[in-house]
């Protein structure tokens, strides 16, 4: 197994081959067998044969897994439950059953719409593995609403439901191109550093679009990356050539190094308070530098963070929160209303034409 390397062959045959416990994180996201298209890979076999499969690549992965080493797996909910049991059968020890909460989720017409992925965070060895809390934590609401005085000033650590990171989306300026189902770099940014060390190992057997490697090379560690499809696997490489190791980038002259800019933008996500309520809060900006210093290994102070959010706020930079839209009068009280007026016509003529009204009010939306 050599490292800072994509393969492009079978996880399962390449995994088996290679020396035992040289890994420290692995991540997983195997065809969910939903009959999803893939370049090189039928994501419709029976169940009985996805399971078996699922078990012999988890089995791979387990394999070559230091003894302190971490695993996660993301799933869907078909087949949540059978990860679950094979990893219990596998002798890994649970230690998150993560739900990643995503907006942008796919409307259905005749149930509640999915808006989650199972991610599952198993250890090797129920004591010994990595978690870097300190480089996971942001401002809690008794930071950001109470100001209560007992607030922890390191921060507190997210929970199991992941909901600040948006599916990477067609119009995301991270989109790869290639591959339908890339991962957003900041979901994988909190894996690789929650559960490795610069320098670290970091395996994806199924790297698809390279999200995992991406993360792992800007934060200095060591990737490997299997996908089946040649395809993908080139389109992978082409992707790492872009990317360098940002790990011990400093800030100069005022100019922080890109990584430092996206973690922070990460922790305004996290925060989920706006620039209007956060600036004048000098215990959350506190805990925002404090947070950002261990996750970058520089020094910053609140006057920094503060100075650069309003940089990222005058140049629209700034990602936006879940709800927090300007309200413009355009749809409700409509002066431009023609385009609405259309499109509300046009759905319920399909609503006599026999669709649910549930599946066409989500439309609209
Ligand atoms: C859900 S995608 C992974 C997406 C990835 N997490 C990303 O962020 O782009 C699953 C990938 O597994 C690959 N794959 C399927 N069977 C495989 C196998 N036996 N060995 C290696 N890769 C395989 C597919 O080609 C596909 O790219």
């Amino acid at each position: 197994m050599d490292h800072n390397t994509i393969y492009c062959g079978d996880a399962i045959q390449l995994l088996n081959s290679w020396p035992i416990g040289g890994v420290d994180l692995v991540f997983a996201d195997p065809p969910f067998n939903i009959g999803y298209v893939y370049d090189k890979y039928k994501d419709d076999v029976p169940n009985g044969e996805y399971v078996k499969w699922s078990r012999e690549w988890m089995a791979a992965c387990r394999r070559v897994l230091k003894r302190d080493g971490s695993f996660y797996i993301a799933i869907g909910d078909d087949f949540a439950a059978d990860i679950r049991i094979l990893g219990r059968q596998l002798g890994l020890h649970l230690r998150n059953w993560i739900i990643w909460h995503y907006t942008f989720g796919q409307n259905a017409r005749a149930k509640f719409s999915r808006a989650h992925t199972h991610i599952f965070y198993f250890t090797k060895d129920a004591r010994r593995f990595t978690f870097n809390d300190r480089q996971l934590r942001f401002p809690s609401a008794r930071h950001t609403e109470y100001q209560d005085l007992r607030a922890n000033p390191l921060g507190r650590l997210p929970n199991d439901v992941w909901d600040e990171f948006p599916r990477v989306c067609g119009t995301f300026k991270e989109r790869a191109g290639f591959h339908g189902c890339q991962m957003p770099e900041a979901l994988l940014m909190r894996i690789v550093q929650a559960s490795s060390n610069p320098g670290d190992v970091v395996l994806d057997p199924f790297v698809g679009s390279g999200t995992t490697a991406v993360a792992a090379k800007r934060l200095g560690r060591r990737y490997v990356g299997i996908d089946i499809s040649q395809t993908y696997a080139e389109h992978t490489k082409q992707r790492l050539a872009t990317i360098h190791d940002e790990s011990g980038a400093q800030p100069r002259d005022g100019e922080w190094p890109a990584l430092h800019v996206d973690m922070l933008m990460q922790l305004y996500r996290e925060t989920k308070v706006t620039l209007a309520n956060l600036l004048p809060n000098e215990v959350a900006l506190g805990v925002i530098a404090a947070s950002l210093s261990e996750r970058t290994g520089a020094g910053y102070e609140v006057a920094d963070v503060k100075a650069q959010f309003e940089r990222l706020a005058q140049s629209n930079g700034l990602p936006k929160l879940p709800n927090d839209t300007e309200f413009v009068a355009r749809n409700h009280v409509t002066t431009e209303g023609k385009r609405y007026r259309r499109q509300v016509k046009r759905v319920q003529k399909r609503r006599t034409d026999g669709e649910t009204a549930a599946g066409n009010i989500l439309r609209l939306g």
